[in-house]
């Protein structure tokens, strides 16, 4: 393992989605180095991490989270100042599929990563133990459905509804005991769902904007009157690095960008911008609505009031995020052709469950 400055950070799952943007963005506006663990799973790919594999500042280390050993040995050679816990297994719809994949990453592979990293900041001293986080990236998905006009706050009780979310919120469970028994100093961040470039075409928005431009039909679970509260990637990553610096070890932080839309007027809005972007259309009319996801939540809604007062603000509009988004799909033909191959390797998921019929 090559030997880092000290004062990097570990980010565990850096290769998908929000980690690899997250990547990115440590290396534009940190001065530390960042330790990438990840599995590489079919959710996890180099070709997200194009350009910074190469940076001198980044190393990527090819492994599990419940690999106890090979995480014990990472803390120790590389020293890392605070862990930013993001690898996981993420789409609902595998989770409902085969629901004990998520026991082991989320779950055992959380606890795993807490223990190593406990018996790590035990045999630090001073500042440095002092100085010590571990951030975990949970979800919105854990408190349950939210009833209409309401949002989560830290304080709502965890009353997950899909296997995904039970093993996200065992892995709280796990983050919050071993802040209470052993001290060790836990962030935890809930976000909403997030959106943007380097998506796996499984998740809704990769997937109508994919589906659009090829004029495909664009899959809507049920009547597509379930609200989402739809966060840029770039704002996650900038609301985990504000809580990495200012959150209250013990505190469970929200992100949200308050852009609460169903699901039908999101593919609306993908189709109407593809339209705009590549001509033809309106491709409204492949919106085809498809048998409910079993035990579906019709809404969810936090409030990031105690983020904000950490001094972060959601920059990123969701019109203007969501043309962006659309213009890097359509710019990244062969990003999108590997992300597929890897979802065909995988199988399973959502491709197969959204295309029932209605
Ligand atoms: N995407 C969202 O909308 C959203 C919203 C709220 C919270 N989150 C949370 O944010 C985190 C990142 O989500 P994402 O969308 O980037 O997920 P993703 O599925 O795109 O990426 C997950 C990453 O974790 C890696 N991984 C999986 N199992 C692993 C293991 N056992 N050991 C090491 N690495 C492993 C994968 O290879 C992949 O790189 C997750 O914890 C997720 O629960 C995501």
């Amino acid at each position: 393992m090559t030997r880092m400055p000290p004062g990097c950070v570990l980010i565990t799952g850096g290769a998908g989605f929000i980690g690899s943007t997250l990547v990115r963005q440590w290396l534009e506006h940190e001065p530390e180095s960042i330790v990438n663990l990840d599995a590489l799973t079919y959710a996890g790919l180099r070709e997200s991490l194009g350009g910074v594999l190469g940076d001198p500042r980044h190393v990527l280390v090819a492994g599990d989270v419940a690999d106890a050993a090979l995480v014990g040995r990472v803390l120790a050679e590389l020293r890392p100042r605070a862990i930013l816990h993001l690898a996981a297994e993420t789409h609902v719809d595998r989770s409902i599929d085969s629901p004990p994949q998520f026991a082991r990453t989320n779950v055992l592979g959380t606890c795993t990563l807490l223990d190593q990293a406990t018996r790590y900041w035990q045999r630090l001293a001073g500042s440095e133990r002092e100085a010590f986080r571990l951030l975990l990236v949970s979800t919105d998905e854990v408190f349950g459905a939210a009833e209409a006009e309401a949002r989560f706050t830290e304080h709502s009780p965890l009353a997950p509804n899909s296997p995904y979310a039970a093993s996200k919120a065992a892995g709280e469970h796990f983050a919050r005991a071993f802040g209470h028994t052993y001290g060790l100093p836990v962030i935890t961040l809930n976000p909403t769902n997030n959106y943007g470039p380097r998506q796996s075409p499984e998740k809704l928005i990769p997937r109508l904007i994919v589906s659009a431009m090829r004029g495909q039909s664009l899959p809507i679970y049920g009547d597509g009157l379930q609200q989402r509260d739809w966060l840029h990637v770039e704002d996650c990553c900038a609301a985990i690095r504000t809580v990495l610096r200012c959150g209250t070890p013990g505190r469970r932080y929200l992100a949200g960008a308050d852009n609460d839309l169903p699901n039908l007027r999101v593919a609306e809005l993908v189709c109407d911008l593809v339209d705009e972007l590549l001509g033809g259309g309106p491709r409204r009319r492949f919106i085809r609505h498809v048998a409910d996801r079993p035990g579906h939540d019709r809404r969810y809604a936090v409030d990031s009031g105690p983020l904000r007062q950490l001094g972060w603000r959601p920059a990123i509009s969701l019109e203007n995020g969501l043309r962006s988004a659309v213009q890097w799909y359509a710019a990244h033909p062969g990003w999108v052709e590997r992300a597929e191959a890897a979802l065909q390797v995988a199988g399973g998921g959502s491709a197969a469950a959204a295309h029932r019929p209605a």
